[in-house]
């Protein structure tokens, strides 16, 4: 049976400078891990990252955000083919940060993610409530009509470039993490959601992340549920033995 893929990205957010650039470059180089690692710097360090020959070897770049417009005046933005064009792989989408500070919709996020499957990036979708829907009962609520929206705007057929990121809200930065439990609960929500739509087959092998306040203490125990096929990591990703140590807690199935 194939199995599907594990994955740790870390998403720097607007941190970092040269140096933290190189010393994972450097830092890196030897990591050997069960999963797929991908590194997401701000945007200007990407082709630093990109001329590196470490990237590839051991993890790859993505970026942290792009427009849907193939190009135009969109003064300030970066296209899909610009970071197809220096061969970085993975690109976040919908991070609840572009959400509630950039005003990202549901909508904008399905548009995004498909202008980066059109150009064969992978689009790492991010869905997940605010502290208020959950404490009001409306988790799946949210959730079904996050990803209704990218029903509506991608393809069967594009899936297999498709990795959602579950990113509760309230857990991002706050050091607040869900519990295993919680975070199993509604990894199986999506999973379920998926097989009704698209069929078994896709659910299954669709990577799952969790993201939000990750850290080397509680990864291996969110790692280890079922439907937890990795980690979305900010804050902890900006520390590199700390986020070895995350990498190194993905077990081989
Ligand atoms: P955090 O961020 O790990 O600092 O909570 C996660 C994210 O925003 O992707």
């Amino acid at each position: 049976m194939q199995h599907r893929k594990k994955l740790v990205i870390a998403n720097w957010k607007m941190n970092g400078n040269k140096v933290l650039v190189d010393t994972f470059l450097n830092e890196l180089a030897e990591l050997e891990t069960n999963c797929e690692v991908v590194v997401c710097p701000p945007a200007i360090y990407l082709s630093h990252f990109q001329s590196s020959s470490q990237v590839s070897r051991v993890f790859k770049s993505g970026a942290q955000n792009i427009n849907e417009h193939a190009s135009g005046a969109y003064t300030g933005e970066l296209s899909v083919s610009m970071l197809s064009d220096i061969g970085v792989e993975y690109v976040i989408v919908g991070h609840s940060e572009r959400r509630a500070i950039f005003g990202e919709s549901d909508q904008v996020v399905g548009l995004k993610a498909k202008a980066a499957i059109a150009e064969s990036l992978h689009a790492v979708i991010c869905v997940g409530e605010t502290l208020e829907e959950r404490e009001s009962d409306n988790t799946f609520k949210v959730l079904d009509k996050q990803l209704a929206a990218i029903f509506n705007e991608l393809a069967a057929t594009d899936w297999p470039n498709v990795t959602i990121a579950y990113e509760p809200v309230w857990a991002i930065g706050t050091g607040k993490t869900a519990t295993p439990q919680q975070a199993q609960e509604v990894h199986a929500y999506i999973r379920q959601a998926i097989s009704q739509s698209l069929g078994e087959d896709k659910s299954q092998m669709l990577t799952i992340l969790y993201g939000g306040s990750v850290n080397a203490g509680n990864s291996e125990e969110l790692f280890a549920q079922a439907d937890v096929d990795g980690g979305l990591v900010g804050g902890a990703s900006l520390k590199i033995d700390e986020f070895k140590q995350i990498c190194l807690n993905v077990s081989a199935d």
